[in-house]
């Protein structure tokens, strides 16, 4: 390492209770849609000192064969309308919302991020997401209409439009996206611009987030993966006239803690099980294999029947991959391991990012954003809404003690928070 000042580390806390890394089973998993969970886990972050608070988005629940799966995503209610809520019970937290290009208009988004901005004295963020899928995409009246590179072409448009709109100009814009007329009905918002969050890895996703985007939500999140990405995305900020610290990049993560590692390690694999009974090994094998296997064992081997391409048996989920290449893999790992059908999807759906004691998870993530694999973390807990309180508790503290992590917030804005300056105006 250098000797250049320390880092100081970004935290966001994501809510949970949408995914499968929610544990329900736990008696202490509440509700996923009161608003009391929301405020629990809001004010906790805030206690923390945290940066922001993060909503994902999925509009459309997932379906296997036909029906709804429940297992996994049991329905969410709209963002930015959970985030004027907490505005009301936070003072300095950020509220970062992930809303759809492809299926909304810059007018109204940007007429949203601004009133959240405005009301909630410069904490607005908005998670600029482009997920087309067709089944998605029936939810609208244009449907799923648009291809990978497309998608990227029309969120930079409506990012870049949105701005316009933001800077209270009069918007006058004919573009192969978007072809609008006029001004918001509001004054510039405290922050200039809402902060702008991105989180596609592709090519085109990363180039975008380079041009446009304030924070990175990334899925690197191994120090040597997180290394990769940090270098690729921060040498294209060059060409847009940006430099590296105009954009932060933070991974999401999970962590469990302990007394001593043992029994961290041990309290890990539990909520691995937790978080993969059998009926979800089945779900996830039913994504892969594309065939109805409802009366598969998932407590021996995989199906012995090879997957089939092209299936729409689930829907609303992202594909994988090749799924001939994906279970040959997974054949030999289980194969070499000796593992069940759960055991396996246990162990190729990954441990936990970061498992030890208080002392030891602190250390790792200090190590992490000082070695340029990360900015800082969005934090996954695995349970709603308690699951951050012993990691503001006990880890927190620790990354205080290290110099690296806010003890009082400096500013009120989440553009403060993470050192951006309010841009000009364009
Ligand atoms: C860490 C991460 C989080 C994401 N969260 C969401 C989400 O909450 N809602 C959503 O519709 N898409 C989400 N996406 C999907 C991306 O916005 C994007 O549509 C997808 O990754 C395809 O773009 P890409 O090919 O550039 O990766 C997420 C992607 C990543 C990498």
């Amino acid at each position: 390492m250098t000797d250049r000042p320390l880092k100081q580390i970004h935290l966001a806390a994501h809510f949970p209770g949408v995914n499968n890394t929610t544990v329900w089973t736990d008696p202490a998993s509440r509700s996923q849609i009161e608003f009391a969970s929301f405020r629990h886990l809001a004010q906790t972050a805030e206690r923390g000192r945290f940066d922001f608070f993060f909503l994902a988005e999925g509009l459309r629940l997932r379906e296997v064969n036909g029906l709804i799966h429940d297992l996994d995503v049991v329905g969410r209610p709209e963002s930015i309308t959970v985030l004027g809520a907490l505005a009301a019970v936070t003072t300095h937290l950020g509220l970062a919302a992930t809303v759809n290009a492809t299926f909304n208009e810059p007018y109204e988004l940007a007429r949203r991020f601004a009133s959240l901005d405005h009301l909630s004295g410069g904490r607005a963020a908005w998670n600029v997401v482009t997920s087309s899928d067709a089944f998605t995409g029936a939810n609208f009246r244009r449907g799923g209409y648009l291809d990978h590179a497309d998608r990227y072409t029309r969120a930079a448009e409506f990012v870049q439009l949105t701005r316009e709109f933001w800077d209270g100009e009069d918007v006058r814009h004919r573009g192969p996206q978007f072809d609008v007329e006029g001004r918001l009905p509001l004054p510039r918002p405290p922050q200039g611009h809402p902060v702008v969050i991105q989180a596609g890895d592709s090519d085109e996703g990363r180039e975008f987030a380079a041009a446009a985007a304030d924070i990175i939500f990334s899925r690197h999140s191994t120090l040597a993966s997180g290394q990769a990405f940090h270098a690729d995305v921060k040498r294209r900020l060059a060409a847009y006239g940006r430099k590296p610290d105009e954009l932060k990049i933070m991974p999401g993560v999970t962590y469990v803690l302990g007394d001593t590692e043992d029994e961290a390690t041990e309290r890990a694999a539990e909520i691995r099980r937790a978080q993969v009974g059998p009926q979800t090994a089945i779900a996830f094998l039913e994504q892969v294999w594309g065939i109805d296997l409802s009366g598969h064992d998932p407590d021996g081997p995989l199906p012995a029947a090879d997957p089939v391409a092209d299936s729409t048996l689930v829907q609303g989920r992202t594909k994988l991959g090749d799924p001939l290449e994906i279970a040959a893999r997974w054949r030999a790992v289980a194969a070499e391991k000796q593992l069940t059908s759960r055991e396996l999807v246990i162990e190729v759906t990954g441990r936990q990012s970061f498992i030890g004691t208080p002392a030891t998870v602190a250390a790792q993530l200090d190590a992490y954003v000082q070695n340029d694999a990360a900015d800082g973390f969005i934090l996954v807990p695995h349970l709603t809404p308690g699951g951050l309180d012993d990691f503001v508790d006990q880890v927190v503290p620790l990354l205080q003690e290290r110099g690296v992590f806010r003890t009082e917030y400096t500013g009120t804005t989440l553009r403060d928070h993470l050192g951006l300056p309010v841009p000009g105006r364009r």
